[in-house]
């Protein structure tokens, strides 16, 4: 296929988000409009000195930054215009269910309200779903950097807000923070009503995503690259049906992979694992969702079967209801029948 016809095909396909951390979507433009609304001065003079640093060896010089750019976050609005400029740019793109991360603790800490945040997030996907026909649901992450005591002061300042949230997942610094270090407050998670997801085996070892599954009871594992280095674990994966969701682009930039031919997305679907490609921080690694279909396919050079299929696995691994999802996997069925 040429690259038109690739990017052509791509573009076209209906598909879920189902990584997606809004911080992670903070574009450098938006990111310097709101820090001179607010009056707080970034650590870089230019956008294009602020896009010369994004350069990553691993996870750990990324979130460095990403948690500097997430400082300029600090009214109502804030949030709102954050999550409101990803669903204009998804739609664009043929999205139309998104899951969406959010990390409370990166806001709380610095003094703003749990409440600030959640409205801001909560209203640009409402007018999403209403403007834009995007479905969504909202994960609440804690950052596992921190302590299991500081998640539970989070799991507390959400309950007011319990019925916003759909789930809650584990993000950060995953070296060195076992899944092991957080049962006890996904286990009070799952008592509220949470759903269950948790990164693992992104840098970390497939160990983690045993301790996921087993300890923290997820549901779907985020990104699981290094599942294929255990048989056992991929055996799990595919009897339980646990979704993956890969970010190739994000893999790419944070050396997880060296180059997107070495990515584990075609031998995943080959073994039956339930993947998705997702975008994780597009406004860091190059690109939203086409860009990481796009990529993925031609460095892969995986055929339509296997594109369709990643578009499908997108809806059967989210959480919309069992009807919502058939109507979706018949749609994207139909796209590619007519093409
Ligand atoms: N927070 C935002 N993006 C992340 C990633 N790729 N891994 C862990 N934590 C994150
Ligand atoms: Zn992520």
């Amino acid at each position: 296929m040429t690259k038109d016809n690739l990017e052509a095909l791509i573009e076209g396909i209906p598909k879920a988000e189902l990584h997606l951390h809004i911080e992670g979507s903070f574009e450098p433009e938006l990111m310097f409009k709101i820090s001179k609304r607010n009056n707080i001065k970034l650590e870089y003079n230019s956008i294009n000195e602020l896009k010369q640093a994004y350069k990553f060896n691993n996870l750990q010089e990324f979130l460095d930054i990403y948690y500097i750019g997430a400082q300029v976050l600090i009214h109502e609005q804030d949030f709102f215009d954050l999550t409101w400029a990803y669903l204009t740019k998804v739609h664009s793109q043929k999205v139309v269910h998104v899951e969406v991360f959010f990390d409370p603790q990166t806001h709380t800490e610095r003094g703003v309200e749990f409440a600030t945040v959640i409205n801001g997030i909560y209203k640009a996907l409402k007018k999403g779903e209403q403007e834009l026909n995007i479905s969504f649901r909202l994960i609440m992450s804690y950052l596992r950097h921190l302590s299991e005591e500081e998640a539970f002061k989070t799991l507390e300042s959400s309950l007011p807000f319990k019925h916003w949230i759909n789930g809650v997942g584990l993000d950060s610094s995953e070296k060195g923070n076992p899944p092991s270090k957080f049962v006890n407050v996904f286990k009070a998670s799952a008592n509220q009503g949470y759903k269950l997801v948790a990164h693992a085996g992104e840098e970390g070892p497939s160990e983690y995503i045993w301790e996921a599954l087993d300890l923290l009871n997820v549901i779907r594992i985020d990104h699981g690259n290094r599942c294929l280095t255990d048989d056992k674990l991929v055996a799990r994966l595919v009897k339980d049906s646990i979704a993956l969701t890969l970010c190739p682009l994000s893999n790419l930039e944070l050396k997880v992979i060296q180059k997107m031919e070495d990515h584990p997305v075609a031998k995943m679907l080959n073994q039956g694992i339930l993947a998705t490609i997702n975008s994780d921080d597009p406004a860091y690694f190059g690109g939203y969702m086409n860009e990481n279909y796009y990529e993925t396919s031609k460095a892969l050079k995986l055929s339509k079967d296997q594109i369709m299929k990643l578009a499908i696995n997108s809806f059967k691994a989210s959480w919309l209801n069992e009807e919502a999802k058939n109507k979706h996997i018949s749609e994207v069925k139909s796209y590619f029948e007519s093409i």
